[in-house]
């Protein structure tokens, strides 16, 4: 990346050049280079160990650029209409009065504004690395994608930010707190905040729905019966259930996208600010990957919730996702808009979308 060019954009400034600014926040794999600081949704090929990416700005254009990486291979110029449209944006974010507030690069800790940011993982399991210095952030009400090939640690990604597993190095903020450290019971009250879908809902087989869904409430609160009920009720319509014809039901009795939004209303029974799905859509046919698809965009929408979300389903990413990130042996490949992946020529970002 052009380090000293203070006239570039750079999206994650605690981890990047001290003279560039940051708009927007960052979703940068720290630990790579960037291919250009001013192409966001950048393809990345495999990286040298410290650098940053960057993140798409707003308005940018969305060039897709995975040319980036081999642009710095090959030292050839990025097409001078681009470099203009791209001097072009930064000289306006440059000129963003709220620019000195930012955080710098010798800044330690969170960025700002963001609700859940990974920082230079790295997660192994016994010799094995899973993860390799992988960055990213979410801005309070974005939806996250995180898609990739199966076992690239998709899941296990959630399970960091839920902090039921710890980093080897690296850092996992929420809200600005960094989690990595914290003892069970300072976890439990992070955890409270965040909702979480399972793959296949996870629902308690045993229970009804009623005390699927109350049963977050009995755990982390002590409304009484009436409360509980009338959440339960709230919760169950705004997931289109009727709580009348369902509230009984055991989830056996329900259909597979009726008990995906059970597995919603559940994880919203407590008003988070955070939402960690796995595999939302999995197995659901397409009218009601839809449907599902939709409630996750409503949750964004009205209640401004902030999202991570596991899928394989291309599609329905497309339609939700304010970001996509790529994890492909064992780092974020990709980080952009869903128009930035969808134009973007990295060759492996084009298989992976399978002419989508
Ligand atoms: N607790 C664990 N102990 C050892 N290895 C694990 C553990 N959890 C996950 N793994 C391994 O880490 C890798 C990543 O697992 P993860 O479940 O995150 O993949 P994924 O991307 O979610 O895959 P899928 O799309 O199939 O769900 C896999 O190879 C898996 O076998
Ligand atoms: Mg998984």
């Amino acid at each position: 990346m052009s380090g000293g060019d203070s006239d570039t954009r750079v999206t994650n400034p605690r981890l990047s050049d001290p003279d560039r600014s940051d708009p927007r926040g960052a979703a940068s794999p720290a630990a790579s280079p960037a291919p250009d600081p001013a192409t966001g949704g950048a393809a990345l090929p495999p990286q040298p160990r410290d650098g940053a990416s960057e993140r798409a700005h707003e308005g940018q254009p969305h060039d897709g650029d995975a040319r980036a990486g081999e642009r710095r291979a090959d030292g050839r110029a990025p097409a001078e209409g681009k470099e203009r449209r791209i001097r072009a944006s930064i000289r306006d974010a440059l000129r963003d009065p709220d620019a000195e507030a930012r955080p710098r690069a010798e800044d330690p800790g969170p960025a700002k504004g963001a609700i859940i940011e990974l920082e230079r993982v790295h997660l192994g399991f016994g010799d094995r690395t899973i993860l390799e210095d992988v960055s990213f952030l979410a801005q309070r009400g974005e939806t996250i994608a995180v898609v990739g090939e199966s076992g690239t640690g998709k899941s296990t990604t959630l399970k960091l930010i839920l902090r039921h597993l710890q980093p080897d190095s690296g850092r996992v903020y929420v809200d600005g707190e960094d989690i990595s450290g914290l003892s069970f019971s300072e976890a439990l009250r992070v955890r409270k905040r965040m909702g979480m879908v399972f793959q296949g809902a996870a629902l308690f087989d045993s229970m009804s729905v009623y005390e699927n869904v109350a049963y977050p409430l009995r755990e982390h609160t002590d409304y009484d019966e009436t409360e509980i009920e009338r959440r339960v009720r709230e919760k169950l319509e705004f997931v289109d259930l009727e709580p009348d014809r369902v509230m009984e039901q055991l989830p056996s009795e329900l259909s597979g996208g009726m008990r995906k939004r059970v597995g919603v209303a559940r994880a919203i029974a407590n008003d988070p600010q955070i939402m960690l799905y796995d595999e939302p859509t999995s197995g659901l046919d397409p009218l009601t990957t839809g449907t599902i698809t939709r409630l996750i965009m409503k949750l964004q929408r009205e209640l401004g919730v902030t999202s991570i979300v596991v899928s394989h389903d291309i599609r329905s990413v497309f339609r939700m996702a304010s970001y996509v990130a790529v994890l492909a042996d064992k780092r974020i490949r990709f980080f952009g808009t869903p128009e930035e992946m969808a134009a973007c020529d990295d060759r492996y970002i084009q298989d992976f979308l399978g002419g989508f």
